[in-house]
């Protein structure tokens, strides 16, 4: 008798990029509006409505904060439709709630999922120390020695000049030591003004000129982060960084390492992961969303680490039919 074809079981990232899809539906209405609060308000709402249809047990790990400051999509909250795996889920519905309010580049709506009980916990830490670069430079990750020395080896194993490495990282006071290290040693610097997500997202992307990133940026983006390098490859570095004595005091008072380099499988150890980003404003890995008529357009990206598949996922939505399902916000 021959044997069974294996199963094929659900691929979730097909349905997490509607939720994505969603939030940057609701978001790009404020797009350029300089009301960030109304735009990630907007982004939230629309990931839940959807989040509710997918079939996933989950719980939200890395949220909107904790529950009395935030109504939805909070620290616990569960979301699925209860059907299928325990999951861990982190959102951001709206990463870059700057960039979307001042119509910059690079503004993302943002999930991942994976099984319960593998994605990092950020607690009270709200920053980390990041790294992160390609699959072929990744052993050369060191957040315990001077940046200007990997940088060389960076240059050395690729064999270019330093002229050819380019950082990218927050503009940021606390980075001026940083900035002004990769200058001196030669190498070159793209600042951006939010968005580490997207930021990271460039840097382990193998054909993108930029080599790496590098800097202080939140604790749930590098969990995202993260989540989206265990589908694509590459690796992320991270060390909690408080930013204050009580955050450093809450940190340790809840039993965090604040020593600890947390690696992308520290972050994210699940085996079955799913991320799944829609661009809400333009940017270099994804188009924004745009309207054309009653018609919106959106282009996602949706992954899953088990199978390795990353797919780019364009929509055109039908504003009017959208508004009636869903209400006049959102479309
Ligand atoms: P928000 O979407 O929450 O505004 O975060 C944007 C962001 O730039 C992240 O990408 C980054 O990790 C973090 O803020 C940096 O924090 P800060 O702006 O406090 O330096």
């Amino acid at each position: 008798m021959s044997e069974a074809p294996p199963r094929r079981d659900r691929n979730l990232a097909l349905e997490l990029v509607r939720a994505t899809e969603y939030a940057a539906l609701g978001a790009s209405r404020w797009v350029g509006r300089g009301e960030k609060e109304e735009a990630d308000g907007a982004a939230v709402d629309a990931m839940r409505l959807m989040l509710g249809s997918v079939a996933m047990d989950g719980v939200v790990v890395i949220g909107e904060g904790e529950k009395d400051e935030a109504p939805m999509l909070y620290n616990g909250e569960q979301v699925g439709d209860g059907s299928g795996p325990q999951v861990d889920v982190a959102v951001d519905p709206l990463e870059g709630t700057e960039l979307c309010a001042n119509g910059q580049p690079n503004a993302l709506a943002t999930i991942a999922v994976s099984e319960r009980g593998t994605m990092f916990d950020p607690g009270p830490c709200f920053y980390m120390e990041k790294m992160a670069t390609s699959r072929d430079l990744a052993h050369l990750l060191d957040l315990d020695r001077p940046l200007s020395e990997t940088l060389r080896a960076m240059a050395s194993e690729k064999g270019v000049d330093m002229g050819d490495i380019v950082v990218i990282i927050l503009d940021r006071s606390r980075h001026e030591d940083a900035i002004r290290e990769i200058r001196e040693a030669g190498a070159r610097i793209r600042l951006i003004p939010h968005g580490d997500v997207s930021a990271a997202l460039t840097a382990v992307t193998e054909d993108s000129d930029v080599d790496l990133l590098y800097g202080i940026g939140g604790t749930p983006e590098g969990v995202l982060a993260a989540a989206a390098i265990q589908c694509i490859g590459g690796q992320i570095l991270g060390r909690l960084w408080p930013g204050s004595d009580e955050e450093r005091q809450a940190a340790l008072d809840a039993g965090y390492d604040l020593e600890e380099v947390l690696d992308r499988d520290r972050l994210v150890s699940g085996e079955d992961v799913y991320f799944s980003a829609t661009g809400v404003t333009y940017g270099e890995l994804l188009e924004g969303v745009h309207f054309a008529g009653d018609a919106a357009f959106t282009e996602s990206v949706s992954m899953r680490s088990r199978s390795g598949t990353v797919r780019k996922v364009s929509a055109k939505h039908n504003r009017e039919r959208l508004r009636t399902m869903i209400g006049e916000r959102f479309g």
